[in-house]
């Protein structure tokens, strides 16, 4: 009788809600998202497909998504926020911005995956990495007569003035990572010279960290300083997009993620972070373009992804770069220093 009643009264509550009803019971949440858009979308779509909960979904850059967080600290509207650099994740995790979570996916992670979590108390995990250095649109360095740059030093002679573009590193990680890397490679006095004389070629601060590289897709620019794996999206599009890791060094990125402090959908929040570091999910980020390497160990790489093993890298120090005082610190310096000045 009992159960009778229980599956009559199941079967109307379904007629009256319909599936919007039923999928409500399953949940929702809110992701703040920070690495390709194309990506974001493939991962809420399946990620929906597979819990049957609800998504919400914003991309912005890193620095700019930090600052969201941080501003809405007192009332928190997003629960997790998955991608972009690393450094901005640490600091969150420093100023009391997110939350620890202890996956069970953690032991299918690669020991990088792990040790950012480290550095921020268990309030960050890796998620990819990627390598930074510059692309250039071979077309349009041709028709100036321009030398092939192979080197950071290169970017910054007089002949390429106008032609270079980078994001602003308030807004953008990618940049962040550049400035860091630059200082970590030269030294402060050095490195903020090189900024400033880099400055002079300058033709635009974007605000997302892979706009100048699509700029020279397009044949709007000549050299974009990003991560390696958004000028190979554009060359495996068919651009005439040549990558280039400098001969000096580089620095690279763990693309990290962090559930929210304060979050209001904690269990989903929770689900979506196990999710997205499952091999099946990180394998099928190519089909989005996001050429980065992945944090499950079982996850192949796309054949497209840069070789990180084959390009100089520094040790890129997270801790410091990624703490709060230091981030701040530079990038006020580089405000007030670089750019600020005339061209
Ligand atoms: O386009 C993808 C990507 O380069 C990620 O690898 C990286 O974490 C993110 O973008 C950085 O974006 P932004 O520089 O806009 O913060």
């Amino acid at each position: 009788m009992f159960r009778q009643s229980f599956i009559a009264t199941a079967a109307i509550a379904v007629a009256v809600t319909g599936w919007a009803g039923v999928a409500q019971a399953k949940g929702k949440m809110t992701l703040y998202c920070s690495p390709q858009i194309e990506w974001c979308k493939l991962v809420v779509e399946a990620f929906e497909k597979e819990t049957g909960i609800k998504v919400r979904m914003t991309r912005k850059s890193s620095g700019e998504t930090f600052a969201q967080i941080k501003a809405e600290s007192r009332n928190p509207k997003g629960d997790v926020w998955w991608g972009g650099t690393g450094d901005p994740h640490l600091q969150a995790a420093e100023e009391g911005l997110t939350q620890v979570y202890d996956s069970p996916m953690k032991s299918q992670l690669h020991g990088w995956a792990l040790s950012q979590g480290k550095s921020a108390n268990g309030k960050t995990i890796g998620i990819y990495a990627g390598a930074l250095g510059f692309g250039y649109n071979s077309d349009i360095l041709k028709k100036n007569n321009l030398p092939t740059p192979k080197c950071w030093a290169d970017l910054t002679k007089p002949a390429f003035k106008g032609h270079v573009q980078m994001a602003n590193p308030n807004s953008s990680g990618t940049a962040y990572t550049t400035l860091a890397t630059i200082v970590q490679i030269l030294g402060e006095d050095k490195g903020f010279d090189f900024m400033k004389a880099l400055h002079k070629n300058i033709n635009n601060y974007t605000k997302s960290g892979s706009a100048p590289i699509k700029a020279a897709a397009r044949g709007e620019n000549t050299v974009g300083i990003v991560f390696l794996h958004d000028a190979v999206k554009q060359t495996v599009k068919g651009f005439p997009i040549v990558s280039v890791a400098p001969c000096e060094g580089t620095g690279y990125e763990i693309g990290s993620m962090s559930i929210i402090k304060g979050a209001r959908n904690l269990p989903e929040a929770k689900k979506f972070y196990d999710f997205v570091l499952g091999k099946a999910i990180q394998e099928r980020a190519k089909e989005a373009g996001a050429y980065q390497v992945m944090s499950n160990k079982a996850a192949i790489p796309p054949k497209e992804a840069p070789k990180l093993e084959t390009i100089k890298l520094i040790d890129y120090d997270f801790k410091k770069y990624g703490s709060s005082a230091e981030r701040k610190r530079l990038l006020a310096k580089w405000d007030k220093e670089v750019k600020v000045l005339p061209k």
